[in-house]
């Protein structure tokens, strides 16, 4: 597995030069002048934990929520003073963990980024089904909440217990998405669950859209290495065939398309923390991208409040990309979004896209992968598949790596990928 992502990193980057990310990272960010720049907070607290799931979090408890909730007010000030002014971001996402369990306190958080930064494009965050009760959406909106995420992963019985996750109360869910409506409500889903069929998947999109969502997220079910997870992953024919199907069926409903897992029955409708040239994160494990640096924070919540506690940003590794290493990077997350502009590619980097990568370019068109009309290149159903099946080559070599190690080591000296 990681002699087919290694030699495609060499490739693309024309270079043996491994991702190498080292413990240090500058005090001052060079955030000044990024455009297109968003920004990401993790709350990472959980009622209780699921044995799939990858991401940083502890299980909740209020007093260790408030204590991380002060450090984080402190990170955004101290990063925020670094700008004389107030600096434009396109959105804020707050992921976790369930940030909605620290809803009391959302507002201040908002109050605290406002300070810094003129939010232009919505806020949005992520919620676990228990937290969908109108009073939380009640005091999310009114915190300036505009988008929200519905972790549902799957609304069928057995899904439900083989992901270790309670049956979802939909009549409850509905009565709340009517009462407080959002611009955005999204539903996240698991695809390619053993033996899941095209029929659970379908009645699991529909079911969404009729309770409120206008985007459902569908991610291919990935084993890390360090969850303790049962399930096992899909063959990858049958995992083809669902996600062709599964598109075709949200294409001929008139859903469109906005990323590689997303669909939105309302134009408008959008949800994504990925797809962003530049981005500060607060919390631990937010990562900052600035041009090129790249930089991750700790895992640790003790380390991480006591790096904040004395005015000292909590950055446990950072890698300075190479400008090939910085092009890939970008090209990866722009074809997440299924089309990639030339356009906006020579804008960022100050070179033709063609000129970088005209032979990749002309192979994935006589593979099939993309369309291109006048520099735009759309990425075809069965790209979209390659895209699906690369993307977890990349997870399980670079970010399982990654976080397998971080979530060990608060401060690891160095890691190459
Ligand atoms: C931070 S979690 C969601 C928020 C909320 N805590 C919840 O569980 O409802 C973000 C999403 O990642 C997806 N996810 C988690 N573990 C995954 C895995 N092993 N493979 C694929 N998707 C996963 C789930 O769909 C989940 O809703
Ligand atoms: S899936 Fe959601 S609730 Fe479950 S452990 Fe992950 S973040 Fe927490």
């Amino acid at each position: 597995m990681s002699i087919i992502t290694n030699l495609t990193r060499m490739w693309l980057t024309r270079s043996v030069k491994p991702f190498t990310f080292k413990n240090e990272y500058d005090e001052q960010l060079p955030f000044a002048d990024c455009e297109n720049l968003g920004l990401y907070v993790h709350i990472p607290f959980c009622k209780s934990i699921c044995n799939f799931c990858p991401y940083c979090k502890v299980g909740y408890s209020k007093e260790l929520c408030n204590r991380y909730i002060d450090s984080l007010l402190k990170e955004i000030h101290l990063v925020g003073n670094q700008y004389p002014g107030k600096k434009k971001v396109t959105s804020l996402y707050f992921g976790g963990g369930t940030p909605a369990l620290a809803a009391d306190r959302i507002g201040e958080i908002i109050d605290a980024l406002n300070e810094h930064f003129i939010i232009t494009e919505g806020i949005g965050l992520e919620l676990h089904p228990e937290n969908v009760t109108e009073e939380v959406l009640a005091v999310l909106k009114a915190a300036g909440v505009t988008k929200v995420s519905i972790g549902i992963q799957s609304f069928r019985n057995k899904y439900q217990s083989i992901l270790g996750r309670k049956t979802v109360d939909t009549h409850a869910m509905k009565k709340a998405l009517d009462a407080v409506r959002f611009e955005t409500v999204s539903m996240d889903f698991i695809f390619a669950l053993p033996e899941q069929t095209y029929d659970d998947l379908k009645s699991d999109i529909d079911e969404a859209f009729s309770l409120g969502a206008n985007h459902v997220a569908i991610y291919p079910f990935i084993d890390f290495t360090f969850t303790a997870s049962p399930v096992k992953t899909m063959p990858k024919k049958e995992k083809r065939e669902l996600l062709d199907s599964i598109t075709r069926y949200c294409m001929s409903k008139g859903y469109s398309r906005n990323s590689i897992w997303t669909f939105s029955s309302e134009p408008e409708a959008n949800y994504s923390s990925m797809t962003r040239d530049n981005f500060l994160g607060f919390g631990c494990s937010a990562t900052t991208l600035l041009r090129n640096q790249f930089k991750i924070n700790t895992f640790d919540i003790a380390s991480y409040c006591e790096r904040i506690g004395r005015e000292t940003l909590a950055t446990s590794l950072t890698i300075r990309f190479t400008k090939r290493q910085r092009m890939i990077y970008w090209l990866f997350w722009t074809a997440y979004s299924t089309k990639v502009n030339a356009k906006d590619f020579e804008r960022f980097f100050g070179v033709p896209l063609k000129k970088m990568y005209g032979f990749e370019l002309w192979a994935a068109k006589r593979l099939r992968f993309v369309t291109e009309e006048n520099g735009m290149y759309a990425m075809t159903l069965k790209g979209a598949f390659y895209y699906h099946y690369y993307e977890n080559f990349y997870t399980l070599s670079y970010i399982d790596k990654m976080w397998g190690i971080m979530r060990k080591e608060a401060f690891p000296d160095m890691l190459e990928l």
